[in-house]
């Protein structure tokens, strides 16, 4: 496993980080091996949520961290009523802390390494939640050393272009972000992800995968070519060869999709790539993404070309 340094925090994280996102409820023992699967394979850096699986994701984490001080722990409060779009924004200073207090609970830890504002998707809700007392009440969290580091994640189903991390980053307020950028999604090569460089932002990839559905998504392959049937019914893509051709990502080979779709997050300038599977063995084959120089420039240049007009986070 190669480390890489996480912006201004100075912490190296591992390059693949796991997202803990799902499984735990549904089944806590093979959640339990996963992470211990990450642990074993030098992963360092674990993002999970209050609101994933209703706590239960933390909850369980804190159970399989027992002993195991030195993983670090990414956790975050939602500001909106959900996670949808146009949900309403109900961000509150209280509410805030309440929501630290009990993720800290969850985990078994007397801190949070890093704790995200989660899923920003307006500017106007930005504004709001830097002005409402809930960007203080993290600032108050980290004198107190509840919270190590802050920062914020975007909701790139609705903001493809990181209108809110184009503001937020330079703003100089936020220690690290959580963005998108994925084969099919690259709008943060030339935005999000230099402007965290010179600012040094700490940045964590998520959706790697495209936020894959069991149908759609940098999966397999018959799930990349559906997603990109999805970009061109979207109008973000045309409705002609090469998009709608069988061999459109033939290029790609020998690595399977999901693999190549790691690769090429890796090697871009960030800090780490967040993937969540709910299943050791399928660790083990994004594990065989780790691998400099990841990506080389010929592949590199043709998913710019193929792909690089896309706006939007389709799922
Ligand atoms: N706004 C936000 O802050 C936000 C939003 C979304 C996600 N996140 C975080 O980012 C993390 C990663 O995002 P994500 O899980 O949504 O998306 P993702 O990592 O892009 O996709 C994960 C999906 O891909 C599957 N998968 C993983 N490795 C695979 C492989 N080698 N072959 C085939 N399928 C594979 C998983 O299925 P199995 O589980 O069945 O393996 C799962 O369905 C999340 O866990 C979460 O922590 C944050």
């Amino acid at each position: 496993m190669l480390y890489r340094r996480l912006g201004r925090t100075e912490l190296e994280v591992s390059e693949l980080a796991y997202g803990a996102a799902r499984g735990a409820s549904q089944d806590p023992h093979g959640f339990i091996a996963t992470v211990h699967a990450c642990i074993d394979a030098g992963i360092n850096f674990i993002d999970s949520a209050a609101g994933y699986d209703g706590g239960n994701s933390e909850r369980t984490l804190g159970e399989a961290l027992a002993g195991q001080d030195d993983v670090l722990v990414e956790t975050k409060y939602c500001p909106y009523e959900s996670y949808r779009v146009g949900a309403a924004y109900v961000g509150d200073p209280a509410e805030l802390v309440a929501s630290a207090e009990e993720s800290l609970r969850r985990l078994r830890r007397d801190h949070l390494d890093v704790f995200l504002a989660h899923g920003m998707r307006t500017l106007e809700s930005l504004d709001r939640f830097m002005s409402d007392g809930c960007y203080e009440a993290m600032l108050g969290l980290r004198e107190q050393g509840k919270v190590r580091f802050i920062g914020i994640s975007e909701l790139s189903e609705g903001d493809g272009t990181h209108e809110v991390l184009k503001q937020a980053v330079p703003s100089g307020a936020f220690d690290v972000v959580m963005l998108t950028i994925n084969l099919m999604l690259q709008t943060a090569e030339e935005t999000v992800i230099p402007l965290c460089g010179a600012h040094d932002v700490g940045t964590v990839v998520m959706m790697p995968l495209n936020q894959s559905s069991g149908r759609s998504g940098l999966t397999s392959l018959p799930a990349a070519l559906e997603l990109v049937r999805h970009y061109i019914a979207a109008g973000q893509l045309p409705d002609e060869p090469p998009y709608t051709d069988a061999d459109l990502l033939e290029f790609l080979e020998p690595y399977p999709v999901p693999e190549a779709a790691i690769r090429y997050v890796l090697s871009h300038d960030v800090s780490t790539c967040c993937v969540g599977t709910r299943s050791p063995e399928r660790l083990q084959a994004n594990l065989r993404a780790i691998d400099s120089p990841y990506l080389d420039e010929q592949r590199l240049r043709r998913l710019g070309e193929l792909f690089g007009r896309i706006r939007w986070q389709a799922f």
